[in-house]
C-alpha cells in the first residue's frame, strides 16, 4: 500500500518534471544508486524469506513502472527541446528586404534617350563615332583648314599623338558627319549623340566636358525650309507645343547658309539652343558625295545646356557634381 502511493507520487513528480534536468535530477531521487525506491531494497533483508519473495516482487514492479514513467516523459521532453531548437534556428528564406533602394538614370541620360526617340520617330537612325578623333574629321572636312580663324574658336584639347596638333578630342559631334558620308551613301537621316571637350574651364554655364546631339539630312531637293521645318517639329515634340523657334542667321564654316536656332520661352524671351544650316558643297564633296546631285541640311547643340533649360537649373554643374539629394529629383 505504501509502495503504491509512493510510485504514484514517484510518477506524479516524472510527468511533471520541467525540462531534462530536472528529470535526470528526479531520477536520480528515485532509482539512483542513493534514491528512495533503491534505498527500500535495503530492507527486503529485515523481512521474513517467505515475505521477502513477495515485497522483493512488488518492489521490482515499482520499479519497472517508475524507470517507465521516466523513459516516457525523457522522450517528451527530448522531441520538445528539439523543437524549440528548430524555432529558434529558423531562417527564414522567403522574408523579403524593405530596405532596397532603386536608382535611375542620370538626368543628362534621360535627355539623349528622349531626343533619340523623337529623332527615332520622325524617321532618323541613330549615329556614333570616337571620342577621340584626327584633324581630318574634327576640322579639315568640315571646311576648316589649319589656317582657318574658327579653329582657334574650338578650344581644342590636343592629345599627344601622331604630329602635334594631329590628334585630338572632339571638339563638337560634327566629325560624326563625315565619318556617316564617307561610310553610308546617300539618302541619310542620323542623329548623333555624344561626348564632347573643350578647355573651358566648369562655370556654371560651362562644362569642359559636355553633351552634344548632332543631325545631318542627306537627300534630293534638300533646303532651308526642310531645316527649319524639322527643327520646329523636333522642338515642339520635345518641348510642347506652344514653344515656337526661329532660326537667325550666323557663321559656321561648314554649313552655307548657316543660322542658329532659338526657342521662346514662357516670359516672351529667345533662348539660343545650337547651331545649324544647309551642308557646304565643300563637305559634300570632301565625302566623295556629289553636291549637284544631293544637298542636305545640318544641327548641332548641346545637351547639357537643353537639360539646364527643361528643368530651370540655377548651375550646368550640378550635373556632374554628382549630389544624390539633387539626381534623385529627377
Ligand atoms: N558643331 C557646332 C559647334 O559645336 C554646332 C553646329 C553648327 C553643328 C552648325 C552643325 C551645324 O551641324 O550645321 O559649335
Amino acid at each position: 500500500m505504501e509502495l503504491e502511493s509512493l510510485v504514484r507520487r514517484a510518477e506524479t513528480q516524472v510527468f511533471e518534471a520541467p525540462d531534462l534536468d530536472s528529470l535526470a535530477e528526479i531520477e536520480r531521487g528515485l532509482v539512483g544508486k542513493k534514491g528512495e525506491l533503491t534505498q527500500l531494497k535495503k530492507t527486503l533483508g529485515s523481512l521474513a524469506p517467505d515475505e521477502r519473495r513477495a515485497a522483493g516482487q512488488s518492489l521490482n514492479d515499482a520499479l519497472g513502472q517508475v524507470v517507465e514513467a521516466v523513459q516516457v516523459r525523457r522522450k517528451t521532453l527530448a522531441t520538445a527541446a528539439e523543437v524549440a531548437q528548430l524555432q529558434s534556428e529558423r531562417l527564414d528564406l522567403t522574408e523579403v528586404m524593405s530596405n532596397e533602394r532603386r536608382g535611375h538614370l542620370h538626368l543628362v541620360t534621360q535627355a539623349r534617350d528622349r531626343l533619340e526617340d523623337v529623332f527615332v520617330g520622325m524617321g532618323f537612325t541613330v549615329a556614333e563615332g570616337p571620342e577621340v578623333e584626327t584633324a581630318w574629321y574634327n576640322f579639315e572636312a568640315l571646311n576648316i583648314p589649319e589656317w582657318h580663324p574658327a579653329r582657334g574658336t574650338f578650344d581644342t584639347i590636343f592629345v599627344d599623338l601622331g604630329e602635334p596638333e594631329e590628334v585630338m578630342m572632339r571638339a563638337h559631334t560634327s566629325p560624326v558627319q563625315i565619318r556617316t558620308m564617307e561610310n553610308q551613301k546617300p539618302p541619310i537621316y542620323i542623329v548623333a549623340p555624344g561626348r564632347t571637350f573643350r578647355t573651358d574651364t566648369a562655370d556654371a554655364t560651362h562644362l569642359p566636358a559636355f553633351n552634344q546631339i548632332e543631325g545631318l539630312v542627306i537627300d534630293r531637293g534638300i533646303g532651308l525650309g526642310d531645316l527649319a521645318g524639322t527643327i520646329d517639329s523636333f522642338v515642339k515634340a520635345f518641348f510642347g507645343h506652344d514653344v515656337k523657334t526661329r532660326l537667325r542667321p550666323s557663321y559656321f564654316p561648314f554649313t552655307e547658309p548657316s543660322a542658329e536656332f532659338d526657342i521662346s520661352t514662357p516670359s516672351g524671351d529667345w533662348l539660343e539652343l545650337g547651331g545649324c544650316g544647309v551642308v557646304h558643297p565643300a563637305v559634300l564633296q570632301n565625302c566623295g558625295i556629289d553636291p549637284e546631285e544631293w544637298q542636305g541640311f545640318a544641327f548641332g547643340f548641346g545637351i547639357d545646356r537643353l537639360a539646364v533649360m527643361r528643368y530651370q537649373l540655377d548651375d550646368i554643374r550640378e550635373l556632374v557634381n554628382n549630389d544624390v539629394r539633387f539626381l534623385s529629383q529627377f
